[in-house]
This record gives structure tokens, C-alpha cells and sequence, in this order.
């Protein structure tokens, strides 16, 4: 950041420190889901009216926050300064990492898919352990929020990778906050609502697995498909905001089928068509192998990196290099 830039820069630690939001009107921002300036700062004036708040007054307010966290027209300089603030996570493959041009991203959503089995919640189990390693074990040295729709989530696979890894198991497991989402309404409002949670908990990595399931089962049907998508775009449209604003990294699952009739090209197909496409998300399909333990990643799209494919393999370790050279190399 240049020195003109940062003249004139506040701070506002909370919302109540934002000029024009007194404690009344703070409270309605709070029950509508706002609870930090990050979130004031990427909230719509739209998003504030419901809290009371006129157009005018809430586009004051935002710029406010804006202004303070410095997110307006920038220089291309300094647009490059901020990507250079984009950290990565290991995934515990070094072959996995390089598809993925170096690990996880923060500030972008990363999606599996792939059929059952296919290691979608192995990886979400193993970058709750990955998080939490220092930077130059390719960590972030941050804790997880987790939020499961399939109730798969397991604390003794938890245990056995941080083990693996040298870690504590109890303050590996005691930096994981975690919710049960009960329906998809259900989903949206933990995630509306997840923004001080994740600045109190110093979390870089949010996991929804899976995205899709209550959605897909919950609106049936072509009629309802139009709703659902938009439904589903909001949420992810919320997950890279809280990405962005707290510089962590976001992974969503979404199972799909194998079609079997089909043997060239994509073999798998999304239920229910695609999720609407995002410009900051990368896609990787996991297929399983012939090999028991061998899994197939294979990078279908990204922002910038080209497509390609590797393989990773899952043991009682956790996600590991799928070849001895790996390790050595
Ligand atoms: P759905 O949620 O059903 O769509 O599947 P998923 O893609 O989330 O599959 P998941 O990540 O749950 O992968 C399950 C597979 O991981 C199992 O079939 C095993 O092959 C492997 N796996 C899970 N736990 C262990 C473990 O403790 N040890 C070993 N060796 N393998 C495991
Ligand atoms: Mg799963």
C-alpha cells in the first residue's frame, strides 16, 4: 500500500465505530447479519435497508467502512500488491499443490466434485489439520469453520491427521468451530451470520460440505431450478465476500453422478446442471481409481490456471502423495 493511500486511512474496529451507526441501529445490523466493518465494508445499500437504513445513509456508511479497509479504486500496483496478499494451503500432496498452482488460494472459492467416495470430505477433514500448520509447513496458522450438511463430519479422522502431522489433537480440534446445517435456509443464515465468528476465531478456512445437498433436495424439479440457483449463487457470493475480507480460504463440495454411458469427456455430470459459474472459483473433479486408495484430480477450471491432472491417494495418514518420488523430491 502506498503512503498517499494510507493518509487519511481510519480504523473502525467495530461497527459502532462507523460514523452514523448508533447502538439502536448497530443491533439491527447485527440481527440482519452485519456484525463487523469487514462485512459493512462489501454489505450492498440494498442488504442495510431492511435494518432501517435509506439509500443515502447507507452508502455513506459503507464507503465509511470502505474507506477504512481501503477497498476502493486502487492502482494496478496496488492491485498487484493485493494479490501478493493471496496465501496458499497445502493439501498434502506436493502433485495436488502444483495443479493447483501452489495449494488452496485464499480469497477464491475452490470446489470438488465428484461422485460418492470420491474423497470430497477426506480433503475438507484434511485442510482442517493443513490450516493450522505453521507457513513454512504450507499452513496458515489459523483455525476452520466447518459447516456440515450430511452430518459426516468426524473428530477421531481429525485426531489421526494431526497426529500424522505432530500436532496436538485437542488444539487442533479445539480451533475447528463447527455447525450442523439443517436445511438450506438453515445453511445461508450460519453463513449470513458467520462474519464475527471468524474474525473472533482468527479463522482462514471455511468449509461448506457439502454446498448442494439440501439445495438439490429441496427444490425439485425444472420450476424451482431457476430459485435454486439464485439461492446458491447468493451463498457463494457471500463466501467469497467473508474470503476476501478475512484472506481465507473457502472449499465447497457438491456431489455429482457417474454416467456411465458416457467414456469420453466429462464422465461426470453435476445434478441438476452446474452451479451458476463464479469468477473467483476453481473446480476440481475427484474420480476414484482402479487402485483402492488412488484418487484422480483433475482441475476443470480456475480464474488463470490451465486444466490438468494428477493423482493423490488417502490412507489412515490422511491426503498423501500418491508416489514415493513425491516425498523425496
Ligand atoms: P460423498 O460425501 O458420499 O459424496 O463422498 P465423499 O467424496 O465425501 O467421500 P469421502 O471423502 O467421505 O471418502 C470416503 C473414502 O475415503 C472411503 O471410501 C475410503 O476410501 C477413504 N477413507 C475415509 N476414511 C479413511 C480412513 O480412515 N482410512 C483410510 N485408509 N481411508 C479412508
Ligand atoms: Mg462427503
Amino acid at each position: 500500500m502506498s503512503e498517499e493511500a494510507n493518509l487519511g486511512k481510519e480504523e473502525f474496529e467495530c461497527l459502532e465505530d462507523l460514523p452514523g451507526v448508533g447502538p439502536a441501529m448497530s443491533k439491527r445490523l447485527r440481527e440482519l447479519g452485519f456484525h463487523t466493518v469487514e462485512s459493512m465494508a462489501t454489505a450492498t445499500a440494498k442488504e442495510l435497508a431492511p435494518a432501517g437504513i435509506g439509500e443515502k445513509k447507507a452508502l455513506q456508511i459503507i464507503r465509511t467502512a470502505r474507506s477504512s479497509m481501503a477497498l476502493s479504486f486502487i492502482r494496478a500496483d496496488e492491485l498487484m500488491k493485493m494479490r501478493q496478499t493471496v496465501s496458499r494451503l497445502t493439501t498434502g500432496s506436493k502433485m495436488l499443490d502444483e495443479l493447483l498452482g501452489g495449494g488452496l488460494e485464499t480469497q477464491t472459492i475452490t470446489e470438488f466434485f465428484g461422485e460418492y467416495g470420491s474423497g470430497k470430505s477426506q480433503i475438507c477433514h484434511q485442510m482442517c489439520v493443513n490450516v493450522q500448520l505453521a507457513s513454512q509447513r504450507g499452513g496458515l496458522g489459523g483455525g476452520v469453520l466447518y459447516i456440515d450438511t450430511e452430518n459426516t463430519f468426524r473428530t477421531e479422522r481429525i485426531v489421526q491427521m494431526a497426529q500424522h502431522l505432530g500436532l496436538e489433537p485437542e488444539k487442533v480440534i479445539r480451533n475447528i468451530v463447527f455447525a450442523e446445517a439443517y436445511t438450506s435456509d438453515h445453511q445461508m443464515f450460519l453463513l449470513d451470520n458467520a462474519d464475527e465468528v471468524i474474525k473472533e476465531n482468527g479463522i482462514r478456512l471455511i468449509i461448506v460440505d457439502s454446498l448442494t445437498s439440501h439445495f438439490r433436495s429441496e427444490y425439485l424439479g425444472r420450476e424451482m431450478l431457476a430459485e435454486r440457483q439464485q439461492k446458491l449463487n447468493k451463498h457463494l457470493h457471500k463466501l467469497v465476500r467473508l474470503a476476501r475480507a478475512f484472506n481465507a480460504v473457502a472449499v465447497v463440495t457438491n456431489q455429482v453422478m457417474s454416467r456411465p454411458d458416457i467414456f469420453f469427456g466429462n464422465a461426470v455430470h453435476p445434478v441438476g446442471g452446474h452451479i451458476v459459474a463464479h469468477t473467483s472459483h476453481t473446480r476440481v473433479l475427484l474420480r476414484k481409481s482402479a487402485r483402492g486408495p488412488i484418487r484422480i484430480a483433475r482441475l476443470v477450471s480456475s480464474p488463470y490456471l490451465p486444466e490438468g491432472e494428477t493423482i493423490f491417494k488417502i490412507t489412515e495418514n490422511g491426503i498423501e502423495a500418491a508416489v514415493d518420488e513425491e516425498k523425496a523430491g
